[in-house]
C-alpha cells in the first residue's frame, strides 16, 4: 500500500521543531501541501519550504495570542486553496510549583491552556464552516500520555490541557461525523524533542527508558507516521480514538 496525499491541504502547528516537524517531512514526502505553522522557528520551516517548493508555506503565529488565530487561518486557506486537514501539535510544557506564589501559577494555567487548548479549539471553529461545506475534514490533534495518566504536580496545567484536548477531539468526532468530518487523539509519551531536553538532561535518559518497555527512547520519527495515517483517510472508522503512542510506558 502507498500513502498518497496529492491534492491533499495540511494546516500543521507547530510544524518547526520535534514532533512537528518529523509530521512535516512525512506530510511532505506523501505529497500533501502543507502549512508550516511555527512561532519562533523560522529559518527550520524555511529550509523545509525550499526543499518542497510550491507545496509548503511558512506561516507564523503566537498561538499565546488570540488575535493571531484567525490570521494564521486565513492564511493558512490563501496558501493552501483548501483544507483538508488540521493536525493540532504545536504545544507547551512549562511548570508552575503548586505551593508557589498565585499569580505566577495562574499565569501558567493561563499560557498552558491558551497555546495547547485553546487555540487548538479556536482553530478548529474557523475551520468548521470549510470542513461542513466540503463535507470532509480532519482534525488530528497531538495530546499526551498524561491525559490519561496524568503529570508530576508542577505540570498540572499541561495534563488538563491535554486532557480537554481529548474531550474536544472527541466532541468533534461524535457531533460532525455525519457531516465527514472525523476527529483523533495522538497521545504521546516521553519524546526525544527540545520539550523534553530539561528532563532528559536534569534525570538522564535512563530515567525515562526505566518506564518504557522498549529499550530506546522514542524519537519524533516514532509518532510522525501515525500522524499521517490519521490524515490520509485509512483510519476514518477510528474516529474518535485516542492512540497511544508511549513504548507501554503506560498501558490503559
Ligand atoms: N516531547 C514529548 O515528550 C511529548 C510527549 C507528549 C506529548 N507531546 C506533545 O507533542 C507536541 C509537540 O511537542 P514537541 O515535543 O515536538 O515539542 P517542541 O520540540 O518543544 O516543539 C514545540 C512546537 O510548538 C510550537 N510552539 C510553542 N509555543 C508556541 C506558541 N506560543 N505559539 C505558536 N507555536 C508555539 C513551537 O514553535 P517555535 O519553535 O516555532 O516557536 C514548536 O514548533 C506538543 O503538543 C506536546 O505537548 C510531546
Amino acid at each position: 500500500m502507498k500513502i498518497d496525499l496529492e491534492g491533499m491541504g495540511v494546516l500543521l502547528t507547530g510544524a518547526s521543531r520535534g514532533i512537528g516537524a518529523a509530521t512535516a517531512r512525512v506530510l511532505l514526502e506523501a505529497g500533501a501541501r502543507v502549512a508550516l505553522h511555527h512561532n519562533t522557528g523560522s529559518a527550520e520551516v524555511e529550509v523545509l519550504a525550499r526543499a518542497h517548493p510550491g507545496r509548503a508555506f511558512p506561516l507564523r503565529a503566537d498561538l499565546a495570542d488570540d488575535q493571531q488565530v484567525p490570521r494564521l487561518a486565513r492564511e493558512a486557506a490563501n496558501a493552501l486553496g483548501r483544507i483538508d486537514a488540521l493536525v493540532n501539535n504545536a504545544g507547551i510544557f512549562e511548570a508552575a510549583d503548586p505551593l508557589g506564589p498565585d499569580d505566577a501559577w495562574l499565569a501558567n494555567w493561563d499560557r498552558t491552556l491558551a497555546v495547547n487548548l485553546r487555540s487548538a479549539a479556536y482553530l478548529g471553529k474557523l475551520l468548521l464552516p470549510g470542513f461542513l461545506r466540503q463535507g470532509q475534514g480532519r482534525f488530528v490533534f497531538v495530546a499526551s500520555r498524561a491525559a490519561f495518566r496524568g503529570d508530576t504536580p508542577d505540570h498540572l496545567a499541561y495534563a488538563a490541557s491535554k486532557a480537554g484536548m481529548v474531550a474536544l477531539s472527541r466532541s468533534l468526532a461524535r457531533g460532525y461525523g455525519k457531516q465527514g468530518i472525523k476527529s483523533f487523539v495522538v497521545a504521546p509519551g516521553f519524546t526525544n524533542t527540545r520539550m523534553a531536553d530539561d528532563f532528559i538532561r536534569a534525570h538522564g535518559p535512563q530515567s525515562v527508558l526505566a518506564d518504557n518497555a522498549l529499550p530506546t527512547l522514542t524519537q519524533p520519527e516514532d509518532i510522525a507516521p501515525t500522524v499521517l495515517f490519521l490524515c490520509s483517510g485509512l483510519m476514518d472508522h477510528a474516529t474518535g480514538c485516542s492512540i497511544d503512542l508511549n513504548a507501554a510506558s503506560y498501558v490503559r
